[in-house]
């Protein structure tokens, strides 16, 4: 029998085939099971030496059938990992024939390192969606309908009137605290939109990177320690920062941070307008009425948050004048970044 079971077990190569082969042999109407049937009949002694021998068959049958199994599942998986194997190398003959190695777009390149900087002094990154409703981009961040700052943003709104594209990072922010305890610290970069007219400086659709921390004790000190170190790490050089007051209802003190332009070194030229400073990151002490909105007890903990716009970055790094060319979708201009 255990013969017969592997001269047919050779040639078989489908599961179900195999599966067959198994019943037949040791299933319920399997020769082995008319041997136990009849073995009540037996004597005591007979029903020793077969009902062993039976069963020494069956677990030797059995034996040979996983074996089967696995060989033909690694048949399979093997099998289907050729058929879906897709050849990800770029060669020489493909370059002639005119393909680009793909490359990130600028903004990304320097989103990616801001986050690396971040994620090094202990922030996640969090994400949010493109689409909010007017709790989320305004109210919970201290702006209710009536706030004349809801002008200073001009927004995307839905018909419904209720949704709107999000004109601002800061949305960022409120999920980010409701979903966490104090101590935490996260950025959170993405585009925002805002109804505007484009010209070299302004685009309709653009990059923000928003930052928060948010414990015991947190400081103006600690906030312009974190940005002095990032905007070190992105010039890769020692930049000079100073703090103007500004105007977020959602910061209280606000400031707007200027750094030292690295163009002229502070004497005044056309990239700082002659002022020798260069407007980059709105910033301040997250307001107590942000805080409640994000579930969080103002007089135990406080924080800071900043919203740093990566287009302008870009193009300071890498001298580009018009803001436009970054959505304009031109592989000629795409294709000079690229970083690996
Ligand atoms: N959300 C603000 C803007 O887009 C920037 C900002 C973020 C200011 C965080 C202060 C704190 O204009």
């Amino acid at each position: 029998l255990l013969n017969d079971f592997t001269k047919e077990l050779g040639p078989i190569n489908k599961t179900a085939d195999l599966l067959n082969l198994k019943a037949k042999y040791i299933g319920k109407q399997g020769p082995l099971a008319d041997v136990m049937k009849n073995l009540k009949d037996a004597t005591p002694e007979e029903k020793r030496t077969i009902g062993a021998k039976a069963n020494e068959l069956k677990q030797q049958i059995e034996a040979l059938f996983s074996q089967k199994m696995q060989e033909i599942e690694l048949a399979d998986i093997n099998a289907s990992l050729e058929k879906d194997k897709i050849d990800i190398s770029l060669t020489d003959s493909m370059l002639e024939k005119g393909l680009q190695a793909a490359g990130y777009h600028p903004v990304t390149i320097i989103q990616q390192e801001i986050e690396d900087i971040f994620i090094s002094m202990g922030f996640e990154v969090l994400d949010g969606p493109h689409i909010e409703d007017d709790y989320h981009n305004f109210e919970a961040l201290n702006i209710p309908a009536t706030h004349p700052a809801r002008d200073m943003q001009d927004t995307f709104w839905f018909a419904d009137k209720k949704h709107l594209l999000r004109t601002h990072t800061s949305t960022i922010q409120v999920r980010g605290m409701k979903e966490r305890k104090p101590p935490f610290r996260f950025v959170g970069p993405g585009k925002v939109f805002r109804c505007e007219r484009t010209d070299a400086s302004h685009e309709m659709v653009f990059h923000q990177l928003e930052g928060m921390m948010v414990g015991e004790n947190v400081s103006v000190g600690n906030l312009i320690y974190f940005m002095k170190t990032l905007l070190t790490e992105i010039f890769k050089k020692e930049v000079e920062v100073r703090l103007r007051p500004g105007f977020f209802p959602f910061v209280e003190p606000g400031f707007e941070l200027d750094i030292k332009c690295l163009i002229c070194g502070g004497k005044g030229c056309s990239v700082c307008k002659q002022v020798g400073w260069v407007e980059l990151l709105p910033c301040g002490m997250v307001h107590p009425n942000v805080l409640k909105a994000g579930g969080i007890d103002p007089e135990k903990y406080n924080g800071f948050a900043f919203g740093l716009g990566l287009d302008r970055l870009v193009m300071m790094r890498y001298g580009i004048d018009d803001i436009r060319h970054l959505h304009g979708a031109d592989l000629r201009f795409n294709s000079q970044f690229k970083s690996f």
